[in-house]
C-alpha cells in the first residue's frame, strides 16, 4: 500500500495565557493521532501555531505595559515548552503574526472579494470615548434592564437570565476606561455565508463530522445562515485590511488560515509541495482536531472560506468534548485549574498521556480527570500490569543467562495471540477510539502476568534441570512486554524509548511477527514510578497558590451561576406515607407526591427527630432531579431539604396555599 499523506493540526491556543490541563486534552488527542500514523508508516505532517490577534491580546499587553509582538513572543515560548514537556510532537509551530499568514490571508481575501462574497454596511456598536474603541460586547459591563443586577456583562444577565443588547444595559460603563460608552457607527465587512448555504448543507451531511455536530448543524441550517462579521475598527492587533484605511480582519479570519500558514512554513523547510496538499483535486488528507466549543468556527465558515478560495476542503473535523476535573468545571479556587507547568512540578507528563488514552473516544462527552481514579488507573495498569511483566523477568536473563533471550521464545500460541490483537488495536487508533484500545492492551498484560504467575519462573529456578525452562519462560515474557509496548508506542513515547535501549530495538508495529530470539538486551531500569497521594496534593495546592490577586474571580467555582443553580428541579412535596425502615435506625422512608403520576421513594436520615405519623399529610421541599441512589434498603429517588445545627433538625416547609407539585425558584 502506498503510505497516505496527511496533513493534521490541533486548535490554535490564544497567546494570552498559559497552557492548562484542559488543551492537553486536545493536544494529546491529536498527538497520539499523529504518532499512530507514523508507526503506520503513513507521511504525516502535524502542525499548530500561537492563535496571536485579537483584543484581549492587545489589552493584556496594554495591561502588562508591554508591546503585543513582546507579549506574543513570550507566551509562545512558554506555549512550545509546555508542549514539548508533554511530548507533543508537532512539526512545525508558527504564529498566525507571520509573514506567511498575512500572504495567504491577503490572498484568500481578494478571492473571496473578487468572486463577490464580500459584504460592506454600516452598523452601530458601543464605543469607548475614552480609550476610542468599539468595545465588545464583553467589555461592556452595567445593570441588567430586566432585574437591575449590577455588574452584568455584555448580552445576558447571569443572575435572572435575560438577554438583551448591551445597549440596553443601565448605567453601562467600559469595562476597560469605566468611561459611559456612546453609539458610534462604522462600515464593516462581512463574509456572505448565505451564498454557501446549499454547498455546506450538503458537506456537512456528508461524513466529514461526527453524528452529533452534523446534527447540532442542522439546526443551525434551519435558524438560517447569517452574514459574519470579519472586520475591526482600530485600535486592534491584527491584519490591516487592504484598501481599508484604519480596518482589521477579525482574529477569527486570520486563525484558521494560521493553519495553512504553519504548513507553508514546514513546507518551506522541509521542501515539501504546499499546492499538492491544497489543491481542490489533491489526493492528501486534511484534519482538524478541535474542542466543541468552537465546530461553528471550523464545520461553517472555514469550509465555506475554502470553497470561495478554491481550495480542497478538510477530510474530517474532529471534535472532542470538555475536561472536568472530579466531576467539575476546572475551578481556580478548588485547585483544580491547572496549568501545564504546575502539573509537571509534581507529576509525569505519561501519566496525564496514558490517562487521557484511557478516557478518549469519537464523541464529544466531556471527560473527566478524576484524581482518585487517575492514580489507581496509572498505578495499576501501567506500573502494576505492563512495567510489572518486564521487571519480574529482566533479572532472569541479565544474571542467569548473559542478557540473551533464548532460541525460543514462541511458547504455546500466546505470542502470536498478542500479535493477532494488532489489526483491532490499529483499527481502534485510527477511529480515535483510544479508551478501547487501551483496554485490549490493559487485557493483554493481564494474560502476560497470568503467564509468568502460572509459570512461577522463581520457584522453577530454585530446582536443578529447570534452567532453560526459565530461560524460555522470561524470554517469552519479555518478548509479552515488547509487544505491548509497541501498541503503547503512540501514547507513551518517553517510555517506549527507555524499552528500546532496554531491548536494543525499536519498537514497530511491522516487526511484530518475528519474536526476538537469541537477541541481547540492556540491564533492566524502572520505568514508571507509582503516583503517590502526595503530588497530587501538591499540585492542586501549587494551582490554588497561582491565582493571582487580579484575576476576574468571576469564574471562582464557589459562586455558582444562575444556570447551576436552574438546574436543581426543586418541588413542593406532599408527604404520603413515611415509615420506619428495618434495620435502619436514622432512615424514614417517604413516599413523596410531587404532582407526577407517579409517587417517589425517598429515604430520609430524620428519624431521631420526627415520628412518622407526624410528618404523613405534611408539605415539604424536595430535589426532584438528584439522580436515582441505590441504597441498601432500596431506592432513593430524590431528597428531602431540612435545616440543621448538627443537634436540631426541621424539614423545610413551604408557606401556606402551596399545592404538591409546585416549582420552587
Ligand atoms: N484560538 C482559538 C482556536 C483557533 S483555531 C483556528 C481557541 N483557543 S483556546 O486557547 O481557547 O483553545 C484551544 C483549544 O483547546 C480549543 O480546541 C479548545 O476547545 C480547547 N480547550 C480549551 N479548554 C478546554 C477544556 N477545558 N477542555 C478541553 N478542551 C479545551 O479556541
Ligand atoms: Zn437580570
Amino acid at each position: 500500500m502506498t503510505p497516505r499523506k496527511i496533513l493534521v493540526t490541533a486548535a490554535l491556543p490564544y497567546a494570552n495565557g498559559e497552557i492548562h490541563l484542559g488543551h492537553l486534552l486536545e493536544y494529546i488527542q491529536t498527538d497520539i493521532w499523529v504518532r499512530f500514523q507514523k508507526m503506520m508508516g503513513n507521511k504525516c505532517h502535524f502542525v499548530c501555531a500561537d492563535d496571536a490577534h485579537g483584543t484581549p491580546i492587545m489589552l493584556k499587553a496594554d495591561e502588562l505595559g508591554i508591546s503585543a509582538e513582546k507579549l506574543i513572543a513570550d507566551v509562545s515560548k512558554r506555549h512550545q515548552e509546555d508542549f514539548k514537556e508533554f511530548y507533543i510532537d508537532f512539526s512545525q509551530y508558527h504564529s498566525t503574526h507571520s509573514p506567511e499568514n498575512k500572504a495567504i490571508l491577503t490572498s484568500i481575501y481578494n478571492k473571496l472579494n473578487a468572486a463577490g462574497f464580500i459584504k460592506k454596511r454600516i452598523i452601530s456598536q458601543a464605543f469607548d470615548p475614552e480609550k476610542k474603541m468599539f468595545l465588545p460586547d464583553r467589555f461592556i459591563q452595567g445593570d441588567c434592564p430586566k432585574c437591575a443586577a449590577k455588574e452584568q456583562y455584555g448580552d445576558n444577565c447571569e443572575v435572572c437570565g435575560a438577554t438583551y443588547s448591551p445597549t440596553e444595559l443601565k448605567n453601562a460603563k467600559s469595562a476597560i476606561s469605566g468611561a459611559t460608552p456612546i453609539t458610534k457607527n462604522s462600515e464593516h465587512y462581512f463574509f456572505d455565508l448565505p451564498q454557501f448555504e446549499t454547498q455546506l448543507k450538503k458537506w456537512t451531511q456528508s461524513g466529514h463530522l461526527q453524528d452529533e455536530i452534523s446534527n447540532k448543524l442542522a439546526e443551525w441550517f434551519e435558524q438560517g445562515l447569517q452574514q459574519w462579521d470579519i472586520s475591526r475598527d482600530m485600535p486592534y492587533f491584527g491584519f490591516q485590511i487592504p484598501g481599508a484605511a484604519d480596518k482589521y480582519f477579525y482574529v477569527w479570519l486570520d486563525a484558521p488560515i494560521g493553519y495553512m500558514a504553519s504548513f507553508k512554513k514546514l513546507c518551506e523547510r522541509e521542501n515539501i509541495d504546499f499546492d499538492e496538499y491544497f489543491s481542490k483535486d489533491t489526493k492528501t488528507e486534511l484534519y482538524h482536531f478541535i474542542g466543541k466549543d468552537i465546530v461553528y468556527f471550523h464545520a461553517l465558515f472555514w469550509p465555506a472560506m475554502l470553497m470561495g478560495a478554491d481550495y480542497r476542503t478538510p477530510n474530517a473535523i474532529f471534535a472532542h468534548g470538555f475536561l472536568t476535573v472530579n466531576g467539575q468545571k476546572m475551578s481556580k479556587s478548588r485547585g483544580t485549574f491547572i496549568q501545564a507547568k504546575t502539573y509537571l512540578e509534581s507529576l509525569n507528563p505519561e501519566y496525564l498521556r496514558y490517562y487521557y488514552a484511557y478516557k478518549l473516544s469519537d464523541k464529544i462527552n466531556d471527560i473527566d480527570l478524576n484524581f482518585e481514579d487517575f492514580k489507581q488507573r496509572v498505578n495499576s495498569d501501567l506500573v502494576g500490569k505492563v512495567v510489572n511483566i518486564a521487571s519480574r523477568s529482566a533479572g532472569f536473563i541479565v544474571k542467569k543467562f548473559d542478557k540473551t533471550l533464548s532460541a525460543y521464545a514462541i511458547e504455546g500460541d500466546l505470542y502470536n495471540q498478542f500479535v493477532a490483537k494488532s489489526e483491532v488495536i490499529a483499527k481502534h487508533y485510527e477511529a480515535r477510539q483510544y479508551s478501547r484500545a487501551m483496554r485490549e492492551i490493559m487485557q493483554l498484560a493481564d494474560q502476560a502476568n497470568q503467564y509468568i504467575d502460572e509459570q512461577k519462573p522463581w520457584q522453577l529456578i530454585k530446582q536443578d534441570g529447570n534452567e532453560a525452562k526459565v530461560h524460555d519462560v522470561a524470554s517469552l515474557a519479555i518478548n509479552l512486554f515488547r509487544v505491548l509496548m509497541t501498541y503503547l508506542k503512540p501514547v507513551l513515547p518517553e517510555m517506549a524509548k527507555q524499552v528500546e535501549q532496554f531491548l536494543q530495538v525499536d519498537l514497530n508495529w511491522q516487526d511484530l511477527k518475528h519474536p526476538l530470539t537469541k537477541h541481547k538486551i540492556n540491564k533492566f531500569k524502572p520505568l514508571m514510578l507509582r503516583i503517590e497521594d502526595e503530588q497530587i496534593e501538591q499540585v492542586i495546592s501549587a494551582s490554588k497558590s497561582s491565582i493571582q490577586p487580579n484575576e476576574n474571580t468571576k469564574e471562582d467555582d464557589n459562586m455558582i451561576q444562575i444556570d447551576d443553580f436552574t438546574k436543581i428541579d426543586l418541588r413542593v412535596a406532599k408527604i404520603v406515607k413515611a415509615q420506619a425502615v428495618d434495620g435502619a435506625d436514622k432512615l424514614l422512608q417517604l413516599t413523596l407526591d410531587i404532582g407526577e403520576p407517579e409517587n417517589r421513594n425517598v429515604f430520609a436520615g430524620i428519624k431521631s427527630h420526627y415520628k412518622p405519623e407526624d410528618l404523613e399529610g405534611q408539605l415539604t421541599v424536595m430535589v426532584a432531579n438528584l439522580a436515582p441512589r441505590k441504597m441498601q434498603f432500596g431506592i432513593s429517588e430524590g431528597m428531602v431539604l431540612a435545616a440543621g445545627d448538627g443537634k436540631s433538625l426541621h424539614i423545610l416547609a413551604p408557606d401556606s396555599g402551596a399545592k404538591a407539585g409546585m416549582k420552587i425558584s
